[in-house]
């Protein structure tokens, strides 16, 4: 691929630092844009410093801008300045449990600041590929009606048919969104809208559990990683509700990353897509602390029946349109792999 320029919002986090890594690997321009406001939502243990400043280090045409997505002016500057071929949009307010206290926040940053982007595209560079990081919270609590049995250490579909998981078929209107999940449906739909009625190539990806070590794992967000930071330090984890049987399978950041880079190469205009680490790669809360035990981390938890509002039960990514879509697309992570590097990653990082 030509060198290309590339913007990346919400560069310091989790998605958009591996994407800024992946496109400064391969050789193009990158532009980040992030003001460090997981800090605002989670106070300290969300502070993305670290991992802007360790991008500054590894990236070599890697630009920081410490911009807020809810600028429109500020945007508007940006890109005047620089005609991007490829926009990943991963900046948001990212917890569903978090919406609850700042829902006028929430609903700026995540369906205000896409729309911002969007039209920012249109105006400026209406040809480029974008690509919006949406959730399976748009889907709500309608995964939870299907048909569930109840395994020793899992919820389980309990129909053959439902085996690969959720589609992009289950519906997103008439269900329990939480706020989180109302803001990124909104966007998600206007993501699809530019696609559809401008034509323009708009990727609208749903994440199931998105991780990786570059994660600021906070306990209203990032679950893996959060869950491992506390097995690690000795701390005290709370399993809320389900017996700690819900189940989401994970994806590896560096994953993510590569399906983006398939969707620049083949982009179509208002494409939704399901992405998570699919059937082979879920997992439930308490197969994840027997998984932590076998490798010597005993994780001191407590339990509290009430789960959290709109929490999926069983929630696994079905990824044959993404696979009929990207033949050439693969995981190179697997679950052990995952953890394995979570853990290596916080063990350095405290060492
Ligand atoms: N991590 C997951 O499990 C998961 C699952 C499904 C969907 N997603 C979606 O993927 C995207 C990326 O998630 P992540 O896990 O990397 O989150 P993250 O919190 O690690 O990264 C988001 C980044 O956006 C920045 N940001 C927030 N508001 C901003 C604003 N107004 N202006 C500029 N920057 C701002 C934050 O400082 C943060 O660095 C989000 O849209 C999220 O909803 C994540």
């Amino acid at each position: 691929m030509k060198p290309k320029i590339i913007l990346i919002t919400g560069s310091s986090g989790l998605i958009g630092s591996e994407a800024v890594e992946h496109f400064d690997r391969a050789g193009h321009e990158v532009h980040g844009v992030d003001n460090n406001m997981r800090q605002v939502f989670f106070g300290v243990p969300g502070d993305t410093t670290w991992n802007l400043n360790r991008l500054r280090s590894v990236a070599k045409n890697f630009t920081h801008h410490d911009l807020d997505i809810r600028d429109r002016n500020g945007l508007a500057t940006l890109f005047r300045k620089h005609r991007f071929d490829l926009v990943v949009h991963c900046a948001a307010q990212p917890s569903h449990d978090k919406a609850r206290d700042i829902p006028i926040l929430d609903f700026e940053v995540n369906a205000l600041g896409t729309v911002n982007l969007l039209e920012a595209t249109r105006q400026h560079c209406p040809e480029a590929v974008f690509v919006l990081l949406s959730t399976n919270k748009v889907y709500g609590d309608a995964p939870n009606e299907l048909p569930l049995q109840e395994l020793e250490t899992r919820w389980e579909y309990a129909r053959p048919e439902n085996y690969e998981g959720i589609d992009e078929n289950c519906r997103i209107d008439r269900t329990l969104h939480s706020l989180f999940g109302a803001s990124k449906a909104s966007a998600d739909l206007m993501a699809q809208e530019y696609g559809r009625y401008f034509g323009m190539k708009v990727g609208v990806f749903r994440g199931g559990c998105l991780t990786g070590p570059s994660h600021s794992g906070v306990e209203l967000h990032g679950f893996l990683s959060y869950l491992i930071k506390v097995a690690l330090s000795g701390g005290k984890y709370t399993v809320f509700g389900y017996k700690g049987k819900q189940v989401r399978d994970q994806i590896h950041s560096h994953d993510v990353a590569s399906l983006f880079q398939e969707f620049y190469k083949s982009p179509r205009c208002g494409e939704v897509y399901n992405m998570g680490g699919g059937r082979k790669n879920s997992v439930s809360i308490l197969e994840t602390i027997d998984i932590l035990a076998d490798m010597g981390y005993q994780l001191k938890h407590t339990y509290k029946e009430t789960n959290r509002t709109g929490d999926h039960i069983c929630y696994i990514s079905d990824l044959t349109k993404i696979h009929s879509h990207f033949p050439n697309w693969k995981q190179q992570y697997d679950l052990p792999a995952i953890i394995g590097e979570i853990v290596a990653a916080r063990r350095a990082a405290t060492a």
